[in-house]
C-alpha cells in the first residue's frame, strides 16, 4: 500500500457529544487529552474526555490539570456510552486490555470506534484478533509518531502532536467512517495523518526509532559498566548528550517495543551489523578514503534530513513550491551597470562531477555551481558511494572511483529539475552492473526521455520508462552494450552526451551524428581526461573500454546565467556592464552571434582559455537595437538563451522572426508558449508557429511595453527573461513561481539588484 498523506482533507471535526475514552493516562494518553481540550473537545459540544488507568494518582493529577473529566481504575465504570476508545497502554499490556474491552463492548455505544497508539502494528493487531476473534471493522489501529524521553501524565503537552506524522494502518476491511472518525480525532491536535500497511509501518519504525533507541540504550549501558565511568561522564559532552538522550526511555514501553516488532528490528540491526562491520574494517585498514565516503554520505544526509524537517530547502525547497509561491515584484526602469561574475556553467557542473566520479584519482573542480540542479547530480553520486567534499564557494573535490567503482544505491536517484542530469545519467547508468531508478521534480516529469532510452536499447540496455517515454526510468544493471552508429533525429547536446557516456562501457565503437552543432563539453572533458574522442565533421566517436584520468576542473561562469544579464544591458539606455570569466565556447555562443546581428554594442575582452573551455571578460553598453530573422543554424547555438532573446527582440525596432526551434516546446516548459502568453499579457506584439515566433519591437528609448502578472510555468529562464523585461516596462511586473531560478543561478536577485534592479521578492501560501 502506498503512503497517502490525508492531512486536512476532511475538517477536523468530531460528533457532538463524543464519549472519548483514553485507556493509559501517560505521556501520550494525556498529550492526546491536552491537545482535544485545547481544541475545544468538551468544552460546550457535550462531549466528554473519560480515561482509565491503574494508578490513581495519574487520574487525579489528570483531573487537576483539566484534562479529562472523570476517571476510574475500572475500564467498566467508564465505558458507559462511550463512542471512541484510545488504547494508549504499553504494547504488551494491549492484549489485556482488549480481552476486557471486548467483555464490555455491549455497555459502549452501537457506533464505538476504537484505535490504539502502539508502536509497533503487527502485535497489536495479532492481538486484537485474539481478543475479538477477528479485527473489527471499527477498530483503526494507528501509531503518533511523537513522543519525549519524559513520562507519565504530568508531562502531558497539547502541542506534542503539532505538526508530527500519525500513521494509521487500516485493512480493507476497516470500516470508511471510523478511519473518518480516527483521522479527525488525530487532526484536531495538528498532526499529519498518513496511511500505510501494517507490515511496512513496523519495517520503518524499526529504522528509524527502535534501532537508534537500542543503540542509545546500548551505548549508555556499555560505559556505565565501565568501572571509569565516573570519569567519562564527567567529560562526555555534546556528542553523548546529543546521542543519548533517549536513552533515558520509558524502559518498560522499550522493552515492550522490542518484543513486539522482534522480526523487522532483528533485520534493522543486521544491517546496522554490516554497516559498522565496514567502518571497523575501514578504521583497522586506515582506510581514509572508505571512511570519508561514508561520513561524507551520511553528514550530506543528515543535512539534507534536516531541511526536510526544517521546510528549507534542496528537495524540500520542491516540495514547498507546492505550497508556498515566490514571486518577483519587479519595478520599472532603471539602468544597469557594473561589473559581475554570474555561477558556473551548469553543463559543465554536471559534467566534471559525473567524469571525476569515473576517474581514476582525485578531481578538484573549482567555479562548480551550487545550484540546485548541480547539486541533484553531486548528491546522486554520493548515493553511489563516490566521496565527494564540498562544495564550498564553488570548490569541490571528488574522489574518483574509477569507471567500474560505483555501488548500488539504496534508493531511487533524485535528480530534480535536471533534464541534462537524467539523460546523461541514462547512459552512465545503463552500463552498470547494479539496476537503479531515476527520478525527478513534476517539471522534468513531463519531458521526454524516449529520446536517450530508445538508441540504449539499441545498444543493449534495458530500460522502462513511464508512459509516453516519460520519467521516471528504471534502468537495468548487468546488459552487455554494444556500440551502435547513431544518426540523432534532433540536435540535442544532452542524447550526444548520453550515448557518449554508455558507449565508454559498450563493446566497440560508438558513434553519433548531429544534424547540427550542439554544445561539445562532453566531448572537451572526456579529451581532457584522457580517454579519446574523435570528431570529423557532423560525427564524433569513441571506443569503450577505455580509462578516465583525473584531472582540474576550472568552470567558466554560465554563458546562459550571464544572457539574463546582456540582454538587460543591450535593452537599457544608460547601461554599461562587465560580465566577467564567462564561457564562449563556440557551440554556446549563438546568444553573441544573435545580439551582435541585432546590433548591440557588444565586446570580448581578455580572451583566453582555461582547462580547455575558451573564457572571456564580455562587456555591453546600450544601443538601439532591431528585429532580424534568426539564422537557422543559430537556434542550438542559442537553445538555452531565446526567453531572454525574445525581450531582446521586444525591444528591437521592427519584427524579430524565430524558425526551427521546435526543441523550446520540450524544455522545462513549452518556452515558446511561456513566452509567447507573458508577452501577451504585457502586450508585446507576437504570432506564434509551432517551430517558432515572430515578436513585433517598438525600439526608441521608453517604455515598450506594460506590466502585469506573468506566469513562469515553474521554468526557471522564463522567470529570469520577464524580471529583466520590468526595464522597458512602464509598470511593474510580476512573476509568478520563481523558485525554480534556485535550479541553475543562485544568487539571481542579489545579482540582478547589484547591477541595478528594483525586485523584490514575495512569498505567499497558495489557496
Ligand atoms: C544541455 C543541453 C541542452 C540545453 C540544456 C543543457 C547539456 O539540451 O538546453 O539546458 O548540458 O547538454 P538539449 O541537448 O536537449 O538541447
Amino acid at each position: 500500500m502506498q503512503e497517502v498523506a490525508t492531512r486536512g482533507a476532511v475538517p477536523a471535526s468530531l460528533p457532538r457529544a463524543s464519549r472519548i475514552v483514553i485507556v493509559g493516562l501517560g505521556l501520550i494518553g494525556g498529550s492526546l487529552a491536552a491537545a482535544l481540550r485545547k481544541a475545544g473537545v468538551g468544552q460546550g459540544d457535550d462531549s466528554l474526555i473519560l480515561a482509565c488507568d491503574p494508578d490513581p494518582k495519574e487520574l487525579e493529577c489528570g483531573r487537576r490539570m483539566g484534562l479529562i473529566d472523570a476517571g476510574s481504575t475500572q475500564l467498566s465504570e467508564v465505558i458507559e456510552g462511550a463512542t471512541l476508545v484510545v488504547l494508549a497502554v504499553p504494547v504488551l499490556a494491549m492484549g489485556q486490555v482488549m480481552g476486557e474491552l471486548g467483555a464490555l463492548r455491549g455497555r459502549a455505544a452501537g457506533d464505538l470506534v476504537i484505535t490504539d497508539v502502539g508502536s509497533t502494528k503487527a502485535a497489536i493487531e495479532a492481538a486484537a484478533i485474539e481478543a475479538f476473534g477477528e479485527l473489527p471493522a471499527r477498530f483503526v489501529l494507528g501509531h503518533p509518531i511523537a513522543g519525549s524521553e519524559k513520562s507519565g501524565v504530568a508531562a502531558a503537552n497539547p502541542e506534542l502532536y503539532q505538526a508530527h506524522k500519525v500513521i494509521l494502518t487500516p485493512t480493507c476491511a476497516t470500516d470508511p467512517d471510523a478511519l473518518e472518525r480516527v483521522r479527525a480525532l488525530w487532526q484536531l491536535t495538528g498532526a499529519e495523518v498518513l496511511e500505510m500497511d501494517v507490515a511496512r509501518h513496523d519495517q520503518v519504525l524499526a529504522r528509524t526509532s527502535h534501532l537508534p533507541h537500542l543503540l542509545a540504550f546500548s551505548l549508555v549501558d556499555t560505559l556505565a559498566r565501565q568501572d571509569e565511568r565516573l570519569e567519562i561522564f564527567r567529560y562526555a559532552a555534546g556528542g553523548f548528550r546529543d546521542f543519548t538522550r533517549i536513552a533515558g526511555s520509558d524502559p518498560v514501553m522499550w522493552r515492550d517495543i522490542f518484543q513486539a516488532n522482534r522480526g523487522a528490528v532483528l533485520e534493522a540491526l543486521d544491517d546496522f551489523e554490516s554497516g559498522l562491520a565496514r567502518l571497523r574494517d575501514a578504521v583497522n585498514r586506515g582506510d581514509g578514503d572508505g571512511l570519508l565516503a561514508t561520513f561524507d554520505r551520511a553528514s550530506h544526509a543528515r543535512h539534507y534530513f534536516d531541511t526536510l524537517l526544517n521546510q528549507t530547502s534542496y528537495q524540500a525547497e520542491y516540495q514547498m513550491q507546492e505550497s508556498a509561491m515566490l514571486r518577483y515584484r519587479v519595478a520599472p526602469g532603471g539602468s544597469v551597470t557594473g561589473r559581475i561574475r554570474v555561477p558556473g556553467d551548469k553543463s559543465i557542473s554536471h559534467r566534471s562531477i559525473m567524469l571525476g566520479a569515473l576517474s581514476e584519482g582525485v578531481t578538484e573542480v573549482s567555479g562548480f555551481l551550487e545550484g540546485e540542479d548541480s547539486l541533484a547530480t553531486l548528491q546522486a553520486f554520493r548515493e553511489m558511494g563516490v566521496a565527494i567534499e564540498g562544495p564550498h564557494q564553488g570548490r569541490v573535490t571528488i574522489h574518483g572511483v574509477g569507471m567500474h567503482g560505483l555501488k548500488k544505491p539504496a534508493g531511487p536517484l533524485y535528480v530534480g529539475n535536471a533534464g541534462t542530469a537524467m539523460r546523461l545519467f541514462a547512459g552512465l547508468l545503463a552500463g552498470q552492473a547494479f539496476d537503479t531508478e531515476l527520478t525527478g521534480d513534476t517539471s522534468l516529469t513531463r519531458r521526454p526521455m524516449g529520446r536517450v532510452a530508445d538508441p540504449l536499447r539499441q545498444m543493449g540496455a534495458v530500460i522502462d520508462t513511464a508512459e509516453g517515454g516519460r520519467p521516471p526510468l528504471r534502468i537495468k544493471g548487468g546488459q552487455a552494450l554494444k556500440g551502435i552508429h547513431y544518426d540523432m533525429p534532433m540536435a540535442s547536446a544532452q542524447v550526444k552526451s548520453c550515448l557518449l557516456l554508455a558507449g565508454m562501457f559498450a563493446e566497440g565503437e560508438t558513434r553519433v551524428r548531429e544534424p547540427a552543432p550542439t554544445r561539445d563539453h562532453t566531448e572537451r572533458m572526456l579529451n581532457g581526461f584522457g580517454y579519446a574522442v574523435e570528431r570529423e565533421g557532423d560525427t564524433c566517436w569513441l571506443q569503450g573500454g577505455g580509462k578516465l584520468a583525473a584531472g582540474p576542473i576550472d568552470v567558466p561562469s554560465d554563458i546562459s546565467s550571464a544572457t539574463f544579464f546582456l540582454v538587460a544591458a543591450a535593452i537599457t539606455p544608460g547601461s554599461d556592464l562587465v560580465l566577467e570569466h564567462v564561457g564562449i565556447n563556440p557551440t554556446r555562443i549563438g546568444v553573441i552571434n544573435i545580439l551582435t546581428a541585432m546590433g548591440a554594442d557588444l565586446r570580448l575582452e581578455n580572451e583566453r582559455e582555461v582547462g580547455g573551455e575558451p573564457v572571456a571578460d564580455l562587456h555591453i553598453r546600450y544601443r538601439p537595437l532591431k528585429g532580424i530573422d534568426i539564422p537557422e543554424d543559430q537556434v542550438p547555438l542559442a537553445i538555452d538563451e531565446f526567453p531572454a532573446l525574445f525581450i531582446a527582440a521586444a525591444n528591437a525596432e521592427g519584427t524579430t522572426r524565430l524558425r526551427g526551434a521546435e526543441e523550446l516546446r520540450v524544455k522545462e516548459s513549452d518556452r515558446l508558449q511561456s513566452m509567447a502568453d507573458g508577452m501577451s499579457v504585457l502586450g508585446i506584439d507576437n504570432t506564434l508557429y509551432d517551430d517558432g515566433i515572430d515578436i513585433v519591437g517598438k525600439g526608441g528609448d521608453g517604455a515598450n511595453y506594460g506590466g502585469g502578472r506573468v506566469d513562469s510555468h515553474e521554468d526557471h529562464r522564463i522567470a529570469m527573461a520577464f524580471t529583466i523585461a520590468a526595464l522597458r516596462a512602464s509598470s511593474p511586473i510580476e512573476v509568478n513561481d520563481c523558485a525554480n531560478v534556485a535550479t541553475s543561478f543562485p544568487g539571481f536577485v542579489e545579482l540582478a539588484r547589484g547591477v541595478g534592479l528594483e525586485l523584490e521578492e514575495v512569498r505567499e501560501e497558495q489557496a
